[in-house]
């Protein structure tokens, strides 16, 4: 069966998961050590915890994160930080008060220095934010995360066009786990209807600082649309080949309640060039997916193409756009879809912080 074939190409992506990260070197971490001492300690607290009762924290009216929270040093990618060390907090969309620091520390202090404050929490049984890889649009994401996520969908294909709408809400659970619950909005013609709630949970699995693999499990429950309402689960698998080239890969299986052999199988993956360490910046991507159903003769699997752009909106971008077109590849009802994604990182502030 092509399924198969399918399959054997996602467990080539999965032998990815034997790379593994560098150790930092001691070294440059007790370089990082000396320099947050003298430039950072004051404002940050010499844990890592701002000391909340300083005369300076107090007078800096905002309070700097804490860096010894394992949950919220894991999920900021140490890439991140060191555009903020070295560009200043404005720069990403955080507040003016954290001074930009390129005109007194080199590339390579900024680097000792992010990888001390990595090192003040032990982050070991966390998913790295490495590996919160860009939202694609069809391919399901591994890292488990706080996001609000808008997607809108436009079907052109002969007769009236249909369209659907997709709230999804993810929160964090945990060192591994996320919580998702998604509205479904479907309208085509006269009828026009929230056809289902989806609640499920995911769960990080394996991860490095180079790859992240996760399990989720989600059930559809229809509420205007007929039908039982269906099983999905899915593995979701994320990779950094190289400083600008990121890939991710989802094997999602449906199972309607009514007859679990009536089911399918979807294989989705996607590459992103990532070309800039700026976050407002405009990234292309190109993903392809693959459908067919459980029972299939092999003319019943469907591919698509989804060429799509990502566009960050606030300076630390997290708040993005995503627009993609997708086209058949095989014989299909429709001719082509039209898909604009609004999503809000919601750990990393506001949503009005930082345009
Ligand atoms: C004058 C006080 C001050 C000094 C000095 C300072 N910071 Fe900050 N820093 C802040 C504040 C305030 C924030 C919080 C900004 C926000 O959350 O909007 C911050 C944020 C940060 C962040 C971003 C954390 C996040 O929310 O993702 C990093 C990383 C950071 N500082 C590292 C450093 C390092 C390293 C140094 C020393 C080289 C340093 N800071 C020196 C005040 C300071």
């Amino acid at each position: 069966m092509r399924c198969f074939s399918v399959g054997l190409a996602f467990a080539a992506a999965l032998s990815q998961l034997l790379l593994s990260a560098a150790p930092s070197n001691a070294a440059d971490i007790d370089r990082g050590r000396e320099i947050y001492a003298a430039n950072c300690a004051v404002c940050h607290g010499a844990s890592g915890k701002p000391d909340a009762g300083s005369a300076v924290v107090e007078g800096l009216g905002v309070m700097p994160a804490d860096f010894s929270d394992p949950l919220f040093n894991s999920r900021e990618p140490a890439a991140d930080w060191e555009m903020v060390i070295k560009y200043g907090g404005h720069a990403m969309g955080l507040a003016e008060q954290m001074p930009a620091q390129g005109d007194v520390l080199s590339d390579e202090n900024v680097l000792e220095v992010t990888g001390y404050i990595k090192s003040l929490a032990d982050t070991r049984d966390y998913p790295p934010g490495e590996m919160n890889l860009m939202l694609p649009i069809r391919t399901k994401k591994a890292f488990p995360e706080d996001e609000v996520v808008y997607v809108g969908r436009l079907t052109d294909q002969d007769g009236d066009n249909a369209y659907k709408q997709v709230l999804e809400i993810e929160k964090r659970i945990g060192q591994r786990g996320q919580a998702i619950l998604e509205l479904v909005h479907e309208s085509e013609g006269s009828v026009s209807e929230l056809a289902e709630i989806e609640v499920g949970y995911k769960h990080a699995l394996s991860f490095s600082q180079k790859h992240i693999l996760s399990g989720a499990a989600v059930i559809a429950i229809p509420v205007e649309a007929e039908g039982d309402g269906e099983l999905q689960t899915y593995l979701a698998y994320g990779a950094r080949l190289s400083p600008s080239w990121i890939v991710q890969s989802s094997l999602r299986l449906k199972f309607p309640f009514e007859r679990f052999s009536d089911g399918e199988l979807e294989l989705a993956g996607i590459a992103h060039y990532v070309h800039s360490p700026w976050p407002r910046r405009v990234f292309p991507a190109f993903e392809v997916v693959a459908t067919t159903p459980f029972k299939s003769a092999n003319g019943d699997l469907e591919w698509t193409a989804l060429p799509q752009i990502r566009i960050g909106l606030t300076r630390g971008g997290h708040v993005a756009l995503n627009l993609g077109m997708e086209f058949p590849l095989s014989d299909q009802s429709w001719d082509q879809r039209y898909y604009v994604t609004l999503l809000w990182d919601f750990a990393d502030g506001s949503f009005f912080q930082g345009w």
